[in-house]
């Protein structure tokens, strides 16, 4: 593994061996043993959006390791005077042993990637969320022993969140459902790769339907639009039907597990009883966020 950038690029004994070192470094901390591994590393974390559990969990975890991670808005850079990216990450890349990036455009990303000259890590872009399914497969199989077989299926919008689910499941052996409004299907590369999968793989729009026997739901937010804008109001038009409610779960597995990703909105995508019902899945999800973005980091710059 040379980056992290999407879930695609992974192979399945990567993404085992990921989870396996992410559950090795648990056990450790909870043991209060972190082994120091990024010691002498140096690790920029590059936001152009907001964060609440990205930015503190690599901040955390690479305090743990021993290694610097320095936060930086990209709001405060010459990026947003208009630095081209490919001489920030030029600069970067020569600094620093790794750079986490969270953007917008998954291209920019991939650009940066190819230039900075060390590992890069995608921190969230409109296309991908590699780093939050990661922790959502390893929260899965610490609860349920294995991913293989198991149904996961996700409800709510056709983002980034919806495209790592789908081939994140899909490589670890999972039976996945994808479950959007046909104006917010997942992007359309992720969809062909799916569908290469045969019957592993189900799209619909109907939540009853996809839902139906799930082991794992799955959303995260879908009215992402400004509160009051037009697109906001378009956008809860649109989701009718599309909220984890106690109702629509009695189609999924009578122990069915519930995970977001965070922040929540509750009564949009979650109602507040289904939220609190399986809070301590979705603060353990949260919660190993910690772990596998270490195992991430050791992986590329400690040779794990
Ligand atoms: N889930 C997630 O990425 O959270 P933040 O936006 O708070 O980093």
């Amino acid at each position: 593994m040379e980056h992290l950038l999407k879930l695609s690029s992974l192979t399945p004994d990567e993404i085992i061996h990921i989870l396996d070192v992410a559950d090795e470094y648990k056990r450790l901390h909870k043991a209060g043993t972190d082994p120091k591994d990024l010691q002498g590393k140096a690790v920029a974390l590059m936001f152009g959006k907001h964060s609440t559990r990205t930015r503190t969990s690599l901040e955390v975890g690479i305090y743990q390791m021993g290694g610097l991670g320095t936060y930086l808005s990209a709001a405060d850079m010459q990026i947003a005077r208009g630095e081209p990216i490919q001489d920030t990450a030029r600069v970067l890349g020569r600094y620093y042993d790794c750079v986490v990036w969270r953007t917008y455009r998954q291209c920019d990303l991939e650009e940066f990637a190819e230039l900075a000259g060390v590992p890069v890590i995608n921190g969230l872009t409109d296309y991908a969320h590699p780093c939050q399914v990661l922790a959502d497969l390893m929260t899965i199989r610490e609860r349920r022993g294995t991913l293989a077989g198991r149904k996961l299926c996700f409800v709510g919008d056709g983002g980034s969140m919806a495209n790592s689910l789908i081939v994140g499941g899909l490589l670890a052996g999972m039976q996945v459902t994808c479950v959007c409004p046909e104006a917010y299907r997942p992007a359309a590369d992720v969809l062909m790769l799916a569908h290469k999968y045969g019957s592993a793989f189900h799209f619909t729009s109907d939540p009853v339907e996809g839902v139906r026997d799930a082991d794992v739901v799955a959303t995260a937010v879908w009215n992402t639009a400004a509160p009051g804008t037009a697109e906001s109001e378009q956008r809860l038009r649109d989701f009718v039907g599309f909220q984890l409610t106690g109702k629509l779960l009695e189609a999924a597995k009578p122990d069915a597990m519930v995970l977001h990703c965070l922040p929540a909105h509750r009564g949009e995508e979650i109602s507040t009883a289904v939220f609190e019902q399986h809070a301590d899945e979705i603060f353990d999800e949260a919660e190993n966020r910690l772990h596998v973005q270490k195992a991430v980091l050791a992986i590329l710059l400690a040779g794990k």
